[in-house]
C-alpha cells in the first residue's frame, strides 16, 4: 500500500486518478483479465435475446442460446469484420445475419450460411465460427473475461457465492434501475463506497438509520472485500421511512435481520445486501475522469407481487445516497486532479480503502 515517511496508508497519486497512460495500463492489466460484471442474467431469459456490453473498445454480444446456455461473442462478423449488432439490447431470430453480405451464426456462434461463397476455394464454414469471450454466471449476474485463459471464476467466486447464499439472490428480481453519468474516476467511486467515514457529512439520512462507527470489515482478500453495518431500528430498512419495503429475505435469519452488508466485488460490482433487498452497482469507466454507474434495486419475486408493494422509499432513499456520493467523487476528482494535490493520510475509520489500493497496486503491477 502507499504509505508516506512515518508509515501512515495515504492516498493514491494524482495520476492515478487522472492520466490516460494509468487508464490504458488498467485496461491492459485489470479490465482485459479481471471476471467484469456485466449484467442479470434475467435481461436475456429467452433463446435469442441479448444485450451489448462495451468495455475496451469492444462489443461484447451476450446471448442465449436456443440449448438454454449463455454465451458472449465479439460483435464482428468473421467475413470482413463488421458489427453485427444495430442495437444494443433485442432478441435475434434462430440465426445472427451479418447485416453486410449476410453471413449468418447459430446462437452458439457456428458460422451456419454464407451466401454464394461456394465457388471460394478452401473456404470451410466451421473455420469462421463467432470469436468467443470467457461468460459465466452467478447468482444471477453474468461476468465476462476478455482474458483468452481467465483464472478460473469458480475458485474465484465460490467464496462469494457462499457468502451471499442466504440473500438467494438469483431468485430475486429487478424492481428498479438508473444508471448515472458521473465525472469521476472509477476509483473514486469505489473507494467512497467502501467507507462511511463520509457518512455523518454527506448522508446524514443514511448514518441516522446506520451509524457510521456501527460498521467491520468480515472480507479483506481477493476479489471479495466489505462487511456489515448495523441498522439501529429494529426490524427497519434503509429507506426514506426507516421501514422496510418488504418482508425480510426467506433465508435470513439472527444478525442479518439487523444489518446491512456492503461487498466490492473487485473490480467493478458493488453489492449491497439488505435484510429486504439487494441494491447492485455496476461500474463501467468511460475515461480517466469518466464513469457509468448502473445501480439495480432486486427485490423477491413474493414481495413484488404482493398486493400494494412499494419500493419507492428503497428507491428515493438510494438515489438520495447515489447523487450524494457522485456529488462528492465529482469533487474529488476535481481536488486530485490539480497540480497542488499531494496523497493524504487515510483515517483509521477507512480501514478498507488502504487494503483496496494494495489489491489494486498488485493487480497492476
Ligand atoms: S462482413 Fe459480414 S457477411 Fe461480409
Ligand atoms: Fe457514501
Amino acid at each position: 500500500m502507499p504509505t508516506s515517511a512515518n508509515n501512515r496508508a495515504t492516498t493514491l497519486p494524482g495520476k492515478y486518478y487522472t492520466d490516460q497512460e494509468i487508464y490504458d495500463r488498467e485496461s491492459e492489466k485489470l479490465f482485459s483479465r479481471k471476471w467484469i460484471y456485466v449484467g442479470r442474467e434475467a435481461a436475456v431469459k429467452e433463446a435469442g435475446d441479448f444485450f451489448i456490453h462495451s468495455q475496451e473498445g469492444e462489443r461484447i454480444i451476450i446471448v442465449r442460446g436456443g440449448d438454454g446456455g449463455l454465451r458472449a461473442f465479439f460483435d464482428l462478423c468473421r467475413h470482413r469484420g463488421t458489427g453485427l449488432c444495430s442495437t444494443d439490447e433485442g432478441r435475434f431470430g434462430k440465426y445472427i445475419t451479418c447485416p453486410y453480405h449476410a453471413w449468418s451464426y447459430a446462437l452458439d456462434g457456428e458460422l451456419v450460411s454464407t451466401p454464394n461463397m461456394d465457388e471460394t476455394e478452401g473456404f470451410q464454414k466451421e473455420d469462421y465460427p463467432l470469436k468467443s469471450v470467457a461468460c459465466r454466471t452467478l447468482l444471477g449476474a453474468v461476468f465476462i473475461n476478455l482474458c483468452e485463459d481467465p483464472l478460473d471464476f469458480e475458485t474465484l467466486f465460490t467464496p462469494l457465492a457462499e457468502k451471499f447464499r442466504p440473500w438467494g439472490i438469483a431468485d430475486l428480481r429487478l424492481a428498479h434501475q438508473i444508471e448515472y453519468d458521473i465525472a469521476a474516476n472509477w476509483k473514486l467511486i469505489v473507494q467512497n463506497y467502501s467507507e462511511c467515514y463520509h457518512c455523518p457529512t454527506v448522508h446524514p439520512a443514511l448514518n441516522e438509520l446506520s451509524p457510521f462507527r456501527a460498521t467491520a470489515n468480515d472480507l479483506e482478500e481477493g476479489p471479495l472485500l466489505g462487511g456489515p453495518m448495523e441498522i439501529t431500528r429494529p426490524g427497519g430498512g434503509m429507506t426514506t421511512t426507516g421501514e422496510r419495503c418488504a418482508a425480510h429475505l426467506p433465508g435470513l435469519e439472527g444478525a442479518d435481520l439487523q444489518r446491512a452488508y456492503y461487498y466490492l466485488v473487485f473490480p467493478n460490482m458493488l453489492v449491497s445486501l439488505q435484510p429486504d433487498f439487494v441494491l447492485v452497482h455496476r461500474l463501467t469507466r468511460r475515461g480517466p475522469a469518466r464513469s457509468l454507474v448502473t445501480c439495480e434495486w432486486l427485490y423477491h419475486p413474493d414481495a413484488i407481487s404482493e398486493p400494494g408493494f412499494d419500493p419507492e422509499p428503497a428507491i428515493e432513499f438510494w438515489d438520495e445516497t447515489n447523487r450524494q456520493d457522485w456529488e462528492i467523487c465529482e469533487r474529488s476528482q476535481r481536488g486530485v486532479s490539480s497540480r497542488a494535490y499531494t496523497p493524504g493520510p487515510y483515517s483509521s475509520l477507512a480501514t478498507m480503502l488502504p487494503v483496496i489500493d494494495s489489491h489494486y497496486l498488485a493487480a497492476m503491477s
